[in-house]
C-alpha cells in the first residue's frame, strides 16, 4: 500500500522516457525525410523529358529523391513539396549573352507526371529555355501550388484557363521576356481572356505578366484584376494593354485594396491618370512610365498617404507640379523627367519644404519646361540625396542655401539658363559626388573643397573634370 505513492511519480518518471525514446527515432526520420517510391517515379519520368546541359539534375539518382538537387520533402509526411529548378546562371538575366545563360539551364518537355505530385506547393522552373514549348495546361491540375514562377522560361501560347484551378496559388509569375536562338524575345506568351483569374481571387498575392501580350484582354483588364482581393503586387509591365478605363470604380468594393506596388509601365493607355487609382490607398510603389498619359496630375495623389515611389516619366503630363505631392509624408522617389511639366517649382518646392515628414531622396524633373528661378527653400530637403533638374529652362542663381543639403551626392542641372556665380557654399556639402553644371550662363569656379570620388564635374561649357577623368566627359561644344 505504501508503495502506491513512491510507484506513480517513478511510473510517470518512467512513461516520460519511454515517451522520449519513442520520440527521438521520430525526430530522427523526420529530419530525414525519406523519399515515397512513387513520387520518385514521378520525378523520374519529369527528368527523362528534360534536356540538361550542365548536368543540373545530376543528383537525380538512387532511391531517395528527398535529397536530390533542388527538391525538398515534408518533414514529417515525406511527400515532395517543392520543386526548384531555377537555372543557377539566371542572375545574368537580361543582357548577357544567351549561350552562358543556356548552358546553366534546362530544357525539352515538361512532362505531367509532375500532376502526380499531390502535395507539391512550389515550383519554379523560371530562367530555363523551354524553346517555345506550349506553356502546358495540365500544371493548371497541380491544384496544391502556391508558389509557382516560369519566368523568363520562351513558353509560349494562350496562358491556360486551367490555371484558374489554382485556388491556393499565392504567388504567379510569368514574366515571359527571354532569349531564343535569335536573341532577346518577349511575348510569347498571351491572355486574351482573364476571367481564370477569379479561381485565385481570394489567394493570390503576387502577380506578374510583364512582357505577356494582354492586349486581347484590354477592354476588360481592369475589371478582372480587380477580382483578385488578396493582391499586393502586380506588375503588367509592357503588357501590350491599350486601354486605361477611367470610369471604373473601385470604391464600392474590398478588391485590391490591399495592393501595395502596381508597375503599369510601358503600355500604351492614351489616357489622363484614372481616378480609381486613388481608391488604392495603400500603395507604396507606383509605376506608370512611358504610356502616352496626358492631361495634369490629380490632386487625387493626395490620398496615397504610404506612396514612397511615385514613376511617371516619359509621359506627356503638363501644367505644373502639384504641391499635393510635397505633402505625401512618405514619398522618397519622384520621378516626373520626360513630360510636358511648364510652370515654376515654387508651390512644389514650398510644400516639401514645409512638409516636416518629408523624406525625400531623389527627385528628377529632367527634360521638362519647367521655368522661373529656384528659391532659397531649396536648402530645407536635408534628406535629399539626387536632384535632376537638367534640360529646364530655369533662370537665375543657384541659391546659396543649396549648401544646406546636407545629403545630397548629386547635383545635375545641366542645359538651362541657370546665371551668376557658381555658390561657393556647394563646398559644404561632403556627401557631393556627382555635380554637372553644363550649358548654363554660371560663372565662376568649382568650390576647391570638394573632393569627388567619382567626379564628373562641368561648369559652364567648361570641362572641369576631376581626376580620374569620367570615362564619358562632353567636349566642350
Ligand atoms: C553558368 O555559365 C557559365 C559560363 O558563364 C558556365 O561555365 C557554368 O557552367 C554555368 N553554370 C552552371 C551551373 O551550369
Ligand atoms: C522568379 O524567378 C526569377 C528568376 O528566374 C526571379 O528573378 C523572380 O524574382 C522570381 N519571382 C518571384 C515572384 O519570386
Ligand atoms: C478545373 O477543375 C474542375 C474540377 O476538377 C474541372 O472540371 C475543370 O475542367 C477545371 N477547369 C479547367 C479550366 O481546367
Ligand atoms: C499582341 O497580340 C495582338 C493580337 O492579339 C497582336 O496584334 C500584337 O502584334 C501582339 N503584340 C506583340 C508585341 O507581339
Amino acid at each position: 500500500m505504501d508503495l502506491k505513492p513512491n510507484f506513480r511519480p517513478s511510473f510517470f518518471f518512467s512513461f516520460l522516457i519511454f515517451f522520449f525514446f519513442l520520440q527521438k527515432p521520430d525526430l530522427g526520420s523526420a529530419s530525414n525525410p525519406k523519399c515515397i517510391s512513387t513520387e520518385r517515379q514521378a520525378l523520374l519520368t519529369f527528368k527523362q523529358s528534360l534536356t540538361d546541359p550542365s548536368g543540373l539534375l545530376s543528383s537525380w539518382s538512387g532511391l531517395d529523391c528527398c535529397k536530390w538537387r533542388g527538391v525538398r520533402c515534408d518533414r514529417r509526411t515525406s511527400h515532395v513539396i517543392k520543386i526548384d529548378l531555377r537555372n543557377p546562371n539566371q542572375t545574368l538575366r537580361p543582357y548577357d549573352y544567351y549561350g552562358e545563360f543556356k548552358k546553366g539551364g534546362l530544357g525539352g518537355k515538361i512532362d505531367p507526371s509532375l500532376t502526380r505530385l499531390k502535395y507539391l506547393s512550389y515550383l519554379d522552373l523560371s530562367s530555363n529555355d523551354f524553346n517555345f514549348l506550349a506553356i502546358p495546361e495540365f500544371i493548371g491540375r497541380i491544384v496544391s501550388l502556391r508558389y509557382l514562377n516560369l519566368s523568363f522560361t520562351s513558353l509560349s501560347g494562350e496562358v491556360p484557363p486551367s490555371f484558374g484551378n489554382l485556388s491556393k496559388l499565392e504567388s504567379l509569375d510569368l514574366y515571359a521576356q527571354t532569349f531564343s536562338d535569335d536573341g532577346l524575345t518577349a511575348y510569347t506568351l498571351h491572355a486574351s481572356n482573364l476571367g481564370w483569374l477569379s479561381g485565385l481571387s481570394s489567394s493570390l498575392t503576387y502577380l506578374n505578366l510583364g512582357f505577356v501580350n494582354l492586349s486581347g484582354a484590354s477592354d476588360t483588364w481592369v475589371e478582372d484584376f480587380s477580382r483578385l482581393s488578396k493582391l499586393k503586387e502586380l506588375h503588367l509591365y509592357n503588357s501590350e494593354l491599350n486601354k486605361l478605363h477611367l470610369s471604373f470604380s473601385l470604391s464600392s468594393s474590398a478588391n485590391l485594396k490591399l495592393l501595395e506596388v502596381l508597375d503599369l509601365s510601358r503600355n500604351s493607355f492614351n489616357s489622363p491618370i484614372p481616378n480609381w487609382l486613388f481608391d488604392l490607398t495603400n500603395l507604396r510603389k507606383l509605376y506608370i512610365q512611358q504610356v502616352l498619359l496626358y492631361s495634369s496630375i490629380p490632386s487625387g495623389f493626395k490620398k496615397l498617404k504610404l506612396l514612397e515611389t511615385l514613376d511617371l516619366s516619359d509621359n506627356t503630363l503638363g501644367l505644373e507640379i502639384p504641391a499635393v505631392l510635397g505633402y505625401l509624408p512618405r514619398l522618397k522617389y519622384l520621378d516626373l523627367s520626360v513630360n510636358s511639366f511648364r510652370s515654376q517649382i515654387h508651390s512644389f518646392l514650398d510644400a516639401l519644404s514645409k512638409n516636416k515628414e518629408n523624406s525625400l531622396v531623389s527627385l528628377d524633373l529632367s527634360s521638362n519646361s519647367m521655368y522661373g528661378t529656384l528659391p532659397e527653400s531649396l536648402g530645407a530637403l536635408r534628406n535629399l540625396q539626387i536632384l535632376d533638374l537638367s534640360d529646364n529652362s530655369f533662370t537665375g542663381p543657384i541659391p546659396s542655401s543649396v549648401g544646406n543639403m546636407a545629403s545630397l551626392k548629386e547635383l545635375v542641372l545641366y542645359t538651362n539658363m541657370f546665371s551668376g556665380a557658381i555658390p561657393q557654399s556647394l563646398g559644404d556639402i561632403s556627401t557631393l559626388n556627382k555635380l554637372i553644371l553644363s550649358f548654363n550662363k554660371l560663372e565662376g569656379r568649382i568650390p576647391k573643397r570638394l573632393k569627388f570620388k567619382d567626379p564628373s564635374i562641368y561648369a559652364g561649357n567648361d570641362l572641369l573634370c576631376g581626376k580620374p577623368l569620367p570615362k564619358k566627359c562632353p567636349r566642350k561644344q
